[in-house]
């Protein structure tokens, strides 16, 4: 049973705006400066920068035309596309898969998206006001090991994104990046002008551009193409379902163009506005996570109005994660409601209510859980706990696994004539040209990447 016609995006602009809200999230504010710095810098923003060019770009167009060509939510566009072929069951299947995926990083991503918010308050409460040596890395570890604290700010980003969700496209999505966005955009431009004022800029300038390739392997290469699937949003419904509710006169690629641009652009900003600091206060670079939980809250008790630019820091982390959750949260709802299995608001409560176990856990195996590791059976996932596996076979595995089915659906199951008129490059060398990268670059290096994550690389 198919449900009444889905709303639109009231234009490109808030299109885009909700995309970008998506594509924009702690993978580049929080994730994508540590990686950076543990991958040695300069060569692997050439690498990221190359990947998104060529694959990235690419692949953003191609979950968008699964999307809009027949204007509905993931299982039911795969299913619809595929009408009249024998592969239709699998194919389906690869459409549930993409709507799991997201459940998937949700399950970890609100716990982190909690830690936001609780910075966010101890900074408004001079928490890390006169530190001591190691108070940082102690209140961070104190959080980890809280399971009430962290549930709790893990159900405040939880409710807040399952409220905007099930007031719907218009009202909900629409209207909060609209008022997310452009304070997200303000903060992180004043924290870059507060970093430039206070030094450092130079050294951030050789490091993030002065590559040095000896420092690309293998596993950077895998490494900084899970990076950008995942800042990119990909491999995950959330860019196809946008893409449901695009105006059929909105150029694709151009939108393809412009999230990828604004998502990269924001990744590399967030470096400028970390990295001074960091250099300039003589800090470890490559800290993992805790760069901003314990390295940060250290430095801003230092500097000059600290204690403000703490918050907006921290705000800007939060809101960049809510912008994103609502766009990992939409794909269910969405699928849900179409079938006319339950109204918006009711499955916004069902999958909220899922997903707040899924995410208890997740939070509980940091603490409570911690050394329950379920899957034994494999050597990769032996120790990992229930937030490390979530993390690990969603945003890692599941993604590309998403992607590689996509791309195969679009190079070689749907007619042509039909992506081509999607699509709007007219049969063009540009269309032919993403069309190759689709069909056959797309395969045969996400396929390998795939083999490697199985454990079977041979490189
Ligand atoms: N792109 C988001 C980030 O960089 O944090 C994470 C994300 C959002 C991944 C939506 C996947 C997705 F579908």
């Amino acid at each position: 049973m198919t449900h009444v016609t889905q709303e639109k995006w009231s234009s490109g602009t808030a299109f885009l705006l909700a995309a970008i809200g998506s594509a924009v999230g702690l993978g580049n504010i929080y994730r994508f400066p540590y990686v950076v710095g543990e991958n040695g810098g300069g060569a692997f923003v050439l690498l990221y920068i190359a990947i998104v060019l060529v694959f990235g770009i690419p692949l953003v167009m191609t979950e968008l035309v699964i999307g809009r060509s027949k204007q509905l939510p993931p299982i039911s566009a795969y299913r619809t596309l595929s009408e009249g072929k024998k592969s239709r069951p699998f194919w389906t299947l690869v459409g549930f898969s993409s709507v799991l995926t997201p459940l998937g990083i949700l399950g970890f991503y609100f716990v982190i998206a909690g830690y936001t918010l609780n910075y966010v308050f101890a900074m408004i409460m001079g928490k890390f006001n006169d530190l001591v040596p190691g108070q940082t890395e102690a209140a961070f570890q104190d959080l980890l090991a809280s399971p009430g604290t962290l549930i709790f700010w893990m159900t405040v980003s939880l409710v807040v994104t399952a409220f905007i969700i099930s007031r719907g496209l218009k009202a909900g999505l629409e209207k909060a990046v609209n008022i997310l966005m452009p304070m997200l955009f303000f903060i992180l431009l004043s924290l870059v002008i507060y970093s430039a004022f206070n030094g450092g800029m130079v050294e951030t300038f050789k490091f993030m551009f002065t590559p040095d390739f000896s420092k690309i392997g293998a596993n950077t290469i895998l490494e900084a193409t899970g990076q950008a699937f995942f800042s990119l949003s990909l491999g995950s419904a959330t860019i196809m379902v946008y893409g449901s509710y695009l105006p059929k006169d909105v150029s694709i690629p151009k939108m393809a163009c412009g999230v990828a641009f604004a998502d990269t652009f924001v990744a590399l900003i967030a470096g400028f506005a970390i990295f001074p600091i960091i250099f300039n206060n003589g800090m470890e670079l490559s800290s993992g996570p805790g760069l901003v939980f314990e390295t940060l809250p250290v430095i801003f008790d230092q500097m000059p109005f600290g204690q403000v630019f703490g918050i907006l820091f921290f705000l800007l982390l939060a809101f960049a994660a809510i912008t994103s959750t609502i766009s990992l949260f939409e794909p269910a709802v969405s699928n849900l409601e179409e079938k006319g299995i339950f109204t918006r608001r009711k499955a916004s409560l069902v999958v909220g209510f899922g997903l707040w176990c899924l995410a208890s856990l997740s939070a509980l195996s940091l603490n409570v859980f911690k050394d329950w590791h379920p899957l034994t059976f494999n050597s990769t996932l032996e120790n990992k706990n229930i937030m490390d596996l979530l993390e690990y076979l969603s945003a890692n595995g599941m993604m590309l696994v998403n992607s590689f089915f996509a791309a195969i659906f679009i190079g070689w199951i749907i007619n042509r004539k039909d992506v081509l008129d999607e699509l709007g490059l007219g049969d063009s060398y540009l269309f032919k040209f993403w069309r190759l990268i689709v069909k056959v670059l797309v395969p045969v290096v996400v396929g390998y990447l795939l083999l490697d994550f199985l454990g079977y690389g041979f490189f």
